[in-house]
């Protein structure tokens, strides 16, 4: 697993081009598989997981070309409803493949998922769910097969909202009989996102973004391609480069972003005593010296505080003047930079799921390593302000999520060089 190099100390400044969603151009490339045509989805960024999920749909029979940042699907030719184990395994998100597959075959064989190790990640809202559509659910040796001799819609109140619990549902209950209810669903700028595609394609659904989904399901209906789509911004990759440009005391311009999506992120960046200037299509972030804790972090489903922000965050909170406190509700186990922050010079104590982040006057370089996605892009922003060389071993991790990522910080003046 590669590392990247990291001198840090230098204030940030400049403007990035924030790359496509990856939580939104992975349900919708799954959701390709409905409707047998040519589709081609614009801004989808240039990422592992992306490959991995190009390439299921290639083993399921579909033709997915790259061109940039262009993907071509054509999913006329999907003949398989097999999804290999090996790739399940290499992501978790590949698991909203299986509210596809039902869709179009009714039928669909899936292993349990993969994915960042961020503590326990069940899947039983998304089975939960599609059983009351009518889904006969079997568990063998690591597999589930999971067939609906009749796919039916249903009235579903979920637990927790689950982004892909939601995302999963809503791609069963387009090609469903009848109305399916989704209550309690999650409500992330993502769903919204799929329910535009899938809309596109001329499914019936309304309602994301609010906590009740309506869809209204065609059995019979051949849904039509979508050729001409732009996925949303990355809202997590933004923040990242905002808190970024906050720990040097930089100042930063965002560019394809959209600010609603942001304002959990910039109310808590506010708070801090960060100034910013937000229009329609852009945020410019600028911290002075002197930033301020905050008393109390929680993460939260949309609109709160998002999760897989909480890390890069508590690197932020570690040179902020104060002590900060913050409790990860969504997640278990989700604190595993901490240690390693601790070794860069933060003072946090973990207390089950808070963390007490006291702010130091400076990080120092150290040899770190990320142990998932988000933790290892929390690496890289102490690194950034941290006093001397840093190793942050792991940058496959990062990879994940990240596009561009040493040439968007080189480009606002980081001395950043990825190792093999
Ligand atoms: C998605 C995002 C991920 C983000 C997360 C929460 C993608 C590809 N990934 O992940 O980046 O961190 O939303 O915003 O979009 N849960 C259950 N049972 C289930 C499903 C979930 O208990 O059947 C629990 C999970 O263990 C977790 C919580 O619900 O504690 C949230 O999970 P969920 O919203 O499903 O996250 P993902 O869709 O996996």
């Amino acid at each position: 697993m590669g590392a990247y190099i990291i001198t840090g100390g230098r204030s940030l400044c400049g403007e990035i081009s924030v790359q496509g969603s990856k939580n939104s151009s992975l349900p919708i490339l799954a959701s390709t598989l409905l409707n047998a045509g040519k589709n081609a989805i614009k801004d989808v960024p240039d990422l592992r997981d992306i490959k991995v999920m190009t390439d299921i749909l290639n083993n399921l029979g579909a033709k997915a070309t790259k061109k940039g940042n262009l993907l071509e699907v054509d999913s006329s030719g999907v003949d398989n409803w097999e999804v290999p184990e090996d790739m399940m395994r290499e992501m978790r998100s590949s698991i909203v493949l299986m509210g596809a597959l039902l869709g179009r075959f009714k039928k669909v064989r899936v292993s349990y998922p993969g994915g960042c190790e961020i503590g326990p990640r069940p899947i039983d809202l998304h089975l939960k769910g599609l059983a009351l559509m009518g889904v006969v659910l079997k568990e063998k040796h690591g597999f589930i097969y999971a067939e609906a001799p009749v796919l039916k819609g249903a009235d579903i109140h979920l637990d927790f909202p689950s982004v892909g619990a939601t995302e999963n549902l809503m791609m069963a209950g387009v090609l469903a009989e009848g109305k399916t209810i989704i209550r309690n669903a999650a409500k992330e700028p993502e769903i919204v996102d799929l329910q535009n595609f899938l809309n596109r394609m001329g499914a019936q659904i309304k309602g994301a973004g609010t906590d009740t989904i309506k869809i209204n399901g065609c059995a019979s209906c051949e849904l039509k391609a979508v050729d001409d789509y732009t996925v949303i911004p990355d809202r997590i990759a933004a923040g990242t480069y905002l808190v970024a440009a906050a720990i040097t005391r930089g100042q930063v311009t965002l560019k394809n972003v959209v600010r609603e999506h942001m304002e959990p992120i910039l109310a808590k960046l506010r708070e801090m005593g960060c100034k910013l200037e937000c229009g329609e299509d852009y945020i410019y972030l600028k911290a002075d010296t002197d930033l301020k804790s905050l008393d109390s972090l929680r993460t939260l489903p949309y609109p709160g505080f998002p999760t897989d922000m909480q890390a890069p965050m508590m690197a932020l909170l570690s040179t902020a003047e104060g002590t900060s406190i913050l409790t990860e509700t969504v997640f278990e186990n989700r604190f595993k930079h901490a240690e390693e922050l601790r070794r860069m010079g933060a003072n946090i104590t973990i207390n089950g799921n808070t963390a007490i982040i006291k702010g130091v006057r400076k990080l120092t370089g150290a040899m770190v390593e990320a142990k998932d996605l988000r933790a290892g892009a929390a690496l890289v922003v102490a690194a950034l302000a941290a006093e001397g060389k840093t190793t942050v071993i792991g940058s496959g991790h990062v990879e994940r999520g990240y596009e561009k990522l040493e040439e968007n910080l080189l480009s606002i003046g980081a001395e950043i060089v990825k190792k093999d």
